[in-house]
């Protein structure tokens, strides 16, 4: 009762901001960076839109499956920086890449968000066998939401997208675990842009505190991090997620053959994979590269290592991830 992988894609723009030009902007340097993140340059959109790169990488994804996107039953676009409230993400990639059969929907786990994609799109595909495939778009422009005058901050994020398209298949290994923690929601935040409606009585906000610090006078669309904190939740929640998912199949760890982790913190990774008893030879890393991309981070990786032959066919791949929410999820399915 799981999937096969069919085909992977990646896109990410060909802008790159080094931890140099960081230095430029804020109080920085190289060795810092490195040392704290595991970081060493970042792609950043210098144009390309979210929606954009979420469909270059679907139609990548699309032709490695060798598929019709006429057979695509169900779309599931996951970001946490679309352009639009309004249409979806998903609506707009079906577009682009033609899928005129697919249900379309986006999902907002944040980092989590590929995971919670796949597993989502792992039951319908269960449930609904008239839908032949998934194809599951993870796309981010974290540059649109960072404070570029927080230094904590600002070295992390980078922008990217990834896509894979899945089919069901009944003897295929596969679980998962899913959680969220929501009284962690104040420690990565970043709020809506958008304005209050002329009806709002200001005295009335005041008694909707949401407890996410600034109140809506002092609203501001960047992201609000408190690093601490959730590197605090992330090095628990992490192994957490990747434990449940194997107990819940009796399947030992020591089975997994490759980690894909959310790309957030090299030292978030090591210390995640010290909990799970794991060796970092297991592990794929490309943070040094991209930074942190939020829900496209795991996927982008995934696509890496499978193009680069890093992930082979028949290997069993844990995928797992954190973010605001918070939330954490991890996913094992044989590649
Ligand atoms: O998708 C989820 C996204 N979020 C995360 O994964 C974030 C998780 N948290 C982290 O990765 C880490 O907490 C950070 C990388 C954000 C910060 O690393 P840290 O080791 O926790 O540093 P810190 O906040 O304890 O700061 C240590 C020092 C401070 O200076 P003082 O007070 O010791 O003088 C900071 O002001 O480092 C300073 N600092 C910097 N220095 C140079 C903070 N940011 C920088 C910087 N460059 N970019």
């Amino acid at each position: 009762m799981g999937i096969h992988v069919l085909g992977t894609g990646s896109y990410t723009p060909a802008f790159q901001v080094t931890n140099d030009d960081m230095a430029k902007i804020v109080e920085t340097n190289d060795e810092w960076i490195r040392t704290r993140t595991g970081i060493g340059t970042r792609h950043i959109s210098d144009g390309e839109p979210t929606w954009y790169m979420g469909a270059q990488a679907a139609k990548r994804a699309i032709e490695t499956a060798g598929i019709d996107p006429g057979e695509i039953g169900l779309l599931i676009d996951t970001t946490i920086t679309p352009e639009y409230s309004t249409p979806s993400m998903a609506c707009i990639i079906q577009r682009e890449v033609g899928a005129s059969n697919a249900a379309c929907f986006d999902l907002n786990a944040a980092c989590s968000g590929f995971v919670y994609a796949m597993d989502t799109a792992h039951r319908f595909l269960q449930t609904d066998r008239t839908m032949r495939y998934a194809l599951v778009v993870a796309n981010e422009s974290l540059s649109k939401i960072t404070n570029y005058s927080d230094r904590s901050s600002c070295i992390l994020f980078g922008d990217g997208a990834a896509a894979v398209v899945i089919e069901y298949r009944e003897d295929a290994l596969y679980t998962s675990y899913l959680g969220a923690d929501g009284t962690g929601a104040k420690f990565l935040y970043a709020h809506s842009a958008l304005p209050q409606s002329p009806f709002v009585k200001s005295e009335h906000l005041a008694a909707y505190d949401d407890q996410m610090g600034a109140g809506p006078e002092g609203w501001t669309h960047t992201m609000h991090q408190d690093g601490k904190e959730v590197y605090k939740f992330a090095t628990h929640a992490m192994p957490k997620a990747a434990a449940m998912a194997a107990e819940k199949i009796g399947l030992s760890l020591d089975e997994i053959d490759k980690f894909v982790p959310h790309q957030a913190n090299l030292r978030i990774i090591e210390t995640a994979m010290k909990h799970l008893k794991q060796p970092m030879e297991k592990v794929v890393l490309n943070i040094e590269k991209h930074g942190n991309t939020s829900s496209a981070s795991i996927p982008i990786a995934f696509d890496e290592a499978v193009r680069s032959g890093a992930i082979q066919r028949g290997e069993k791949v844990c995928l797992v991830g954190f973010g605001a929410g918070l939330t954490y999820a991890a996913l094992i399915m044989e590649y």
